[in-house]
This record gives structure tokens, sequence and C-alpha cells, in this order.
């Protein structure tokens, strides 16, 4: 099992577990993580699973790439910023183990 922390706008942390192949979205919708709302069924369509990776994470998960549809698709979701991911785009393997994850006070 692989353990992702959410931590709240309020800096409530949640931490939860996932297997490995499975996304940070369903970590978040399987353990009713308040904030992240999945609405798409991950199929990067919605982008209400917009979370910002902790700085110290980001290299390990990788930052948006440059006109994918993934960063298409975040420019118009509220509170950008250059940590910004998609829940469901992070698909969750080994060294992803106590990956932070910040969750934004709303997703419109
Ligand atoms: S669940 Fe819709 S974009 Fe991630």
């Amino acid at each position: 099992m692989i353990n992702i922390t959410f931590v709240a706008s309020d800096g409530e942390r949640r931490k939860v577990e996932i297997e490995e192949g499975e996304t940070a979205r369903e970590a978040a919708l399987y353990n009713d993580v308040p904030g992240i709302d999945g609405d798409c069924g991950g199929v990067c369509a919605c982008a209400t699973c917009h979370v910002h990776v902790d700085p110290e994470w980001i290299d390990k998960v990788g930052r948006l790439t440059d006109g994918s549809m993934e960063a298409d698709l975040l420019q118009f979701a509220e509170g950008t910023t250059e940590f910004s991911r998609l829940a469901c785009q992070i698909n969750m393997k080994s060294i992803l183990d106590g990956l932070v994850l910040h969750v934004p006070d709303k997703q419109y």
C-alpha cells in the first residue's frame, strides 16, 4: 500500500492508503476526502480533482506538461499554481509513498 496525506485548506491532514496502480483521485474518493469531487470519473475532463502537490514532492510527481490535456484543463481551474496537478492524472507508484497533496479550498 502507498500512503498519501491530503492537507485541507484549513490545515487538517488526512492520511490514506491506496494500492499501487490506482490514482490519487481514487485515494481521495475511496476515503471521502473533502474537496476532491472527481466529477468526470477520472478522464481528465472536469478539473474537480485539482490538487497542489507539496513542493517537496513535485519532482517525483512531475510538473504539468505544456500543451497537455491536463494543462489545458487546469487553465480554467481556480487558484492554479506551478504545483497544480489533477489527482486523476497522478498514478500511484512506490516512489510516491508518503506523498503530500494540498486540496484547494474550492474547485470551481
Ligand atoms: S476527475 Fe475529472 S479531471 Fe480529474
